[in-house]
């Protein structure tokens, strides 16, 4: 993927500048082909050390209100090697550290980060939230996940490490598995694997099937869509295995968490009749879903796909601020 890019015209590349990043939809084929390109184009940029001040002068706010590792490290990363600058929120709802904690609405703390930052990195446990704060805000906001909505940035991720393993999308038979009701990174990836023409096996916990309205709309786009529970089976013809994690935190009922929690484990033996050269990803944090037994399988490639989240967030952050020098000349202003 690195040095198998194609250049985007000047023209695609602006219609980015002051555009949020909210949910998978508003994507379009051509839109996110830039996006992969772009990526591709940071990633060959960090694997040649070269120092990048696309950014510099500029200052991403990184606001989020629910835990994270990867994605508020990856966003953090990719703003500081793209030269730029960043402030952070990073709380929970038990522990909350800024003035959320006296009462202040979602509108008014966006209202006053946005005259700090060029752009807006946001996770909240209320789907929508993102959607909020892009009314609140005049600089672009990026959605990095909004409860049990949506997390477009890591479906990105998920489509870019795809095409870096598979080479093209085109036909391929992707496994979603897990927690297909909270989990907002399929909410967002389905979205992108219809566009790219993949057929989706879906396998979960009756508790926890997509959501009827995702289904019944990527049908009635012409998605070939197959619900099953018979795991072993899908393996045994899928290109793709996308597995996600049982979202504790979303249940109100306890005594259903743990009934469902460990239906479906990934382990050696599960994936010992799998069809050759699949692949298998994660958005992590993984729980107990993967055995780490299945690390060492050459098709798990889900810390790869972390990393792969630093490029694809380079490009969000580098698109929507008007900041790709590969373009244009380097700004001097701020703003
Ligand atoms: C995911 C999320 O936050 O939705 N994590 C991530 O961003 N990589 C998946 C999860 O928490 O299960």
């Amino acid at each position: 993927m690195a040095n198998n890019w194609e250049k985007p015209s000047l023209e695609q590349i602006e219609k980015f500048e002051g555009k949020d990043v909210l949910s998978a939809p508003q994507f379009s084929k051509a839109e996110l082909d830039v996006i992969m390109n772009v990526a591709a184009y940071y990633e060959q940029a960090l694997l040649e050390k070269r120092i990048l001040k696309d950014m510099e002068g500029k200052v991403m706010a990184s606001l989020f209100y629910e835990p994270s590792t990867r994605t508020r490290l990856s966003f953090e990363t990719a703003m500081l090697r793209l030269g730029g600058t960043v402030i952070t929120v990073a709380e929970s709802p038990t522990n909350q550290t800024s003035s959320t904690a006296k009462g202040e609405t979602m509108h008014d703390g966006i209202t006053v980060i946005d005259g700090y930052a060029d752009v807006i990195v946001i996770r909240s446990p209320q789907k929508g939230a993102a959607d909020v704060a892009a009314q609140a805000a005049k600089h672009p906001i990026i959605n990095a996940g909004d409860g049990a909505g949506q997390h477009p940035t890591q479906a990105l991720l998920d489509i870019y490490t795809i095409l870096k393993e598979k080479g093209t999308l085109q036909g391929l038979k992707v496994t979603l598995l897990g927690d297909l009701k909270f989990g907002r990174t399929v909410h967002s990836l389905v979205d992108f694997l219809a566009i790219y023409g993949c057929e989706l096996v879906l396998v979960s916990p009756e508790e926890l099937k997509m959501p009827e309205e995702i289904t019944k709309s990527l049908r009635d786009r012409g998605v070939k869509v197959e619900e099953t529970s018979d795991l072993k089976k899908a393996l045994s013809t899928s290109d793709v295995l996308y597995v996600t994690r049982i979202q504790r935190e979303r249940f109100t009922d306890p005594a259903v968490y743990e009934k469902v929690k460990d239906a479906f484990i990934v382990d050696e033996e599960m994936i010992s009749g799998c069809k050759k050269g699949m692949i298998i990803l994660h958005p992590l944090p993984r729980v107990n879903e993967i055995s780490v037994g299945v690390d060492k399988y050459e098709g798990a490639k889900y810390f790869e796909q972390a990393y792969n989240g630093l490029y694809v967030r380079m490009a969000l952050l580098a698109l929507t601020t008007g900041s790709v020098v590969l373009f244009r000349p380097h700004r001097k202003t701020v703003g």
